[in-house]
């Protein structure tokens, strides 16, 4: 990590973001979705779980004990998105898109348990990852830092002001990182690529989760409005141009950047150029659905509500009766492999939509979310795997990461964030654990 106090940034460096900020708040032109207000995030609703919660923290606890052990604050590695054979977890350096998830799973177990030794390991993780608030080489900049510092900051109670103001500072430094690789022609953030001139210019859904962190940071003290415009120029480019008239979405758009032209769309996931045009990524519709809900939180603007709405109902019109979903809406029959962390993603996210979409829809989205983290509580920890498997390091076993590249029955350290944050949104804080 960079040492504390390290120099400030030269006045070329001030000049140059100046110049960034003036381009991108001209570019953005959407002012008017940020004027809105933010819907203030509601406290945990504290709904009576329909099963034995304890038994599902208290193993939730003794697999994050492990990581820790695995993981400890001061290590350059953190857990990778999947397990690996012997059931461990893979490793991964702070610029993976996965760096802060494990650290952001302490978060949600202090949130959980109110427990204030999950806390305070979570703080000291926080300086292995904060090397990624400069990082301009991938939206994924997002994830990283909201599962990590974001959570940092929402704790309760709450750090100190001192410690607060830290933790605000690398928000807005990074949300700066992000919005350099805001295109405005195109109104979109590119997601990949370490060379913000290439003219092959890659959109994933998934990057609707980042802009958490632009909302986020420009709401704060000191945060910059032009934030905010292009969060709210990206989800509205996204919703025109990445849903299908059924609802579902493409996982990935690819544009020339030259000419501004779609050049493909497709699904990331998908394991032919052809069934790229039908196939539906469960965990990218996931994204989806909560992606434009956060959207909606921080703007109002209605246009981010239908779209999280559309989304979520799509999701659930092709949901296995399970409530568990495929890794694919389109899976064939021999390749019906489970997905937990789309569960995972789509209860936290149906959760959130839950309290601003309008009542009838939103008691539906509830009642889905919680019957989704009943089956995901019961059925799917890894502690239920059958005799004989490997002892996984994940809470959630029956992820999958990518199907075609047979990352699949797995478990990924962001299906297990997701479901901890949901747990949390849907029952509030337990009883120490
Ligand atoms: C879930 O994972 C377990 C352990 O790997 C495996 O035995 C089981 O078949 C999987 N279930 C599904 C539905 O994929
Ligand atoms: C897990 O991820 C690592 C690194 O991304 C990869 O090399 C490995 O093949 C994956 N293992 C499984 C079982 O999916
Ligand atoms: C809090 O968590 C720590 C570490 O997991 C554990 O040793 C301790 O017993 C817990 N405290 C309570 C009150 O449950």
């Amino acid at each position: 990590m960079p040492a504390a106090g390290a120099a400030g940034p030269s006045g070329l460096d001030l000049l140059k973001t100046a110049i960034a900020v003036l381009i991108c708040s001209l570019g953005a032109g959407s002012p008017e979705l940020c004027g809105g207000g933010a819907v203030t995030a509601a406290a945990a609703a504290g709904v009576t779980p329909t099963f034995d919660l304890k038994p599902v923290l208290a193993f939730a606890g003794t697999q994050l004990k492990q990581e820790i052990k695995d993981f400890p604050p001061g290590s350059d590695l953190f857990p990778g998105q999947n397990t690996t054979k012997d059931g461990s977890w893979a490793e991964v350096a702070y610029t993976d898109w996965v760096s802060g998830f494990g650290d952001g799973c302490l978060w949600k177990m202090h949130a959980l348990t109110g427990n204030a030794s999950w806390a305070k390991t979570a703080a000291a993780v926080l300086p292995d990852l904060e090397p990624m608030k400069t990082n301009t080489g991938t939206h994924d900049i997002g994830f990283v830092i909201t599962s990590s510092f974001g959570n940092a900051l929402d704790a309760q109670p709450p750090p100190s002001q001192a410690t607060a103001d830290t933790y605000r500072k690398v928000l807005q430094t990074a949300a700066g990182s992000l919005a350099k690789r805001y295109n405005p022609k195109l109104k979109l953030i590119r997601s990949w690529g370490s060379d913000l001139a290439a003219r092959e210019f890659k959109v994933i859904i998934d990057n609707m989760m980042n802009l958490q962190l632009l909302f986020r940071a420009a709401a704060l003290p000191g945060g910059k409005s032009a934030w905010c415009d292009i969060a709210a120029a990206h989800a509205t480019t996204t919703s025109k141009v990445f849903f299908r008239s059924d609802g579902s979405t493409y996982h990935k758009v690819i544009y020339d950047a030259q000419t501004g032209k779609i050049t493909c769309k497709g699904t990331y996931q998908g394991y032919s150029d052809k069934s790229t045009w039908t196939r539906v990524s469960c965990s990218g519709q996931a994204w989806a659905l909560y992606g434009f809900t956060a959207a909606y939180e921080a703007t109002t603007a209605p246009l981010f509500l239908a779209t999280a709405q559309k989304a979520a109902d799509l999701f659930l019109k092709r949901l296995t009766p399970d409530w568990v979903p495929l890794w694919d809406f389109d899976a064939p029959k021999s390749q019906s492999w489970k997905d937990t962390s789309a569960g995972a993603i789509a209860a936290a996210g149906l959760l959130r939509l839950s309290k601003v979409a309008p009542a009838a829809a939103g008691s539906k989205y509830k009642t889905a979310a919680l019957a989704m983290l009943e089956a995901l509580a019961t059925k799917y920890p890894s502690s239920a795997a059958p005799p004989g498997s490997p002892r996984l390091a994940s809470i959630l076993m029956n992820g999958t990461v990518s199907a075609p590249a047979g990352m699949y029955g797995t478990g990924t350290i962001f299906g297990d964030y997701y479901f901890l944050e949901a747990l949390h949104a849907a029952y509030g804080r337990q009883a120490a654990a």
